[in-house]
């Protein structure tokens, strides 16, 4: 029986034109872009950018009537007492501050939780959630579950902590030293995987009986909720709204991207349990974001946050959206092309380590499967292997990546089950001839976060 997926459960109202190459024109921008899609203007991606899914979601209606009310009064806005009824509604944790993305709220929080420790241990960082525990003078470990880096394996959970790796840590550092445990949600860099409650409430138990604080990065929250929904078997029948605030049970506090579940282009949020840390979090944000009431956002933005965080757990949406993720994957399963599997909450994240297994983790798969997908389709997707990973600081040696992923992230409530048909079809074909595809070498890097301003050419 062929499965069943769900439609759009919204109709357009606004459309965005998209300009259309040809073969010759994508040719030349992305050797005039020295191979590196970043440096692609966005007007010549013809026709679906997959760069990323965070902030390039499409607004509801009731968003954009929010842009035309919110309050730009400097302090003490509307939209900011609506906010904070929002987010306690939804997350459950007493005390919240706006910021303006994902990045600003680990810049506040991490280093008052960091302050005199040595180590963050998560289930995976993100990268700039990574960058932040260092500024903060500390190093952060990650310790996911060992299923995760086998792609090819099902399991429910490829997000969740590895808890006996987790405990032996805290052994071996000593609890005293470790300023943080925090559980990414979805686990994004493992795949856009989910965690479950019980792995969650289980790593949370073990901080505190440490006496360590227990923060979830909750940039996927809503997702990972569909996820459980769908796979613990305790949570079946709660909903979308409850399951959420189960996963926040106990934490100490979050940081939230909320470009990403809250569907709005610009947002973040910090969320505490315990006043004394609000305290700090609210002087820290004064100083590097604004006043607490806004926290570096427009009242018209904070108000479009107050309702994409309702419309973030709304069920029909959240399996419209995971069921394009399982629809564009199931193609290409069908066609045998290798992703992370089961596929996750944002993104298809294509195995290129496989389908180009002549290309070394040093001439960059999967970097060299997003050129040619832009070469074959103007579809713009990234590398998250090799490529991204960079140099030892130390020696200076090309880092080989766990993964080679080329990652797909489909925007929220933007592209069509077309559009999705027209990304399987361009790998299909590229699969065809992928024993011809070459590597890339480098030809100029800053040392640092290389991948966005690198300049590569192609090898043979
Ligand atoms: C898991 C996770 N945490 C944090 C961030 C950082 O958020 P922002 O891009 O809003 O700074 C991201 C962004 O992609 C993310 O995916």
């Amino acid at each position: 029986m062929k499965p069943i997926y769900y439609p759009e459960p919204f109709r357009i109202k606004s459309v965005e034109p998209l300009r259309i190459l040809t073969r010759e024109e994508r040719e030349e921008k992305i050797a005039t872009a020295h191979y590196n899609v970043f440096a692609l203007a966005a007007g010549d991606v013809y026709i679906i950018d997959l760069l990323t899914d965070s902030g390039t979601g499409a607004m509801s209606s009731a968003q954009w009537a929010g842009v035309m009310v919110g309050d730009e009064s400097y302090a003490g806005a509307d939209c900011y007492y609506k906010v904070q009824a929002a987010a306690k509604r939804v997350f459950g944790l007493p005390y919240v501050q706006l910021v303006h993305q994902g990045r600003a709220a680990e810049k506040v929080l991490l280093p008052i939780l960091l302050e005199g420790k040595k180590y963050a241990i998560a289930n995976m960082h993100f990268d700039t959630t990574r960058a932040h525990v260092e500024l903060a003078g500390a190093r952060a470990i990650d310790c996911v579950v060992p299923e995760a880096l086998d792609t090819t394996a099902y399991y429910d959970f490829k997000g969740n902590m590895d808890l006996g790796r987790l405990e032996a840590y805290i052994r071996e550092l000593g609890a005293e030293n470790i300023g943080v445990i925090i559980m990414t949600v979805t686990n994004n860099s493992a795949g856009g995987q989910p965690v479950s409650i019980e792995n969650l409430h289980a790593a949370r138990d073990i901080a505190h009986r440490h006496g360590i604080k227990f923060m979830i990065d909750a940039a996927r929250h809503a997702e990972n909720a569909y996820f459980i929904k769908q796979r613990e078997e305790a949570y079946k029948n709660s909903s979308i709204a409850d399951i959420v605030r189960e996963m926040f049970e106990g934490a100490d506090c979050f940081t939230m991207s909320a470009k990403k579940d809250a569907i709005v282009n610009m947002g973040g949020l910090i969320g505490c349990r315990d006043r004394a840390i609000f305290e700090l979090v609210k002087q820290r944000t004064i100083s590097f974001e604004g006043f607490i009431t806004y926290g570096g956002m427009s009242g018209r933005d904070i108000e479009a946050l107050a309702v994409g965080l309702e419309e973030g757990i709304d069920e029909n949406y959240l399996r419209y959206r995971i069921g394009q993720m399982q629809y564009l994957a199931g193609r290409l399963e069908e066609a045998g092309i290798p992703f992370q599997s089961p596929v996750g909450g944002h993104a298809v994240f294509v195995d290129a380590k496989k389908l180009l297994p002549h290309i070394p983790y040093y001439e960059f798969p999967a970097q060299a499967l997003a050129i040619e997908l832009y070469r074959e389709a103007g579809i713009r997707a990234c590398d998250i292997g090799s490529y991204m990973l960079g140099n030892d600081p130390d020696t200076g040696k090309q880092l080989e990546a766990d993964f080679e992923f080329t990652r797909l992230a489909v925007p929220r409530r933007v592209y069509t089950q077309s559009h999705l048909d027209v990304i399987a079809d361009a790998l299909i074909n590229i699969k065809e001839r992928a024993d011809a595809i070459k590597g890339y070498k480098i030809v100029e890097e800053p040392p640092i976060l290389r991948h966005f301003t690198a300049k590569l050419a192609p090898l043979g």
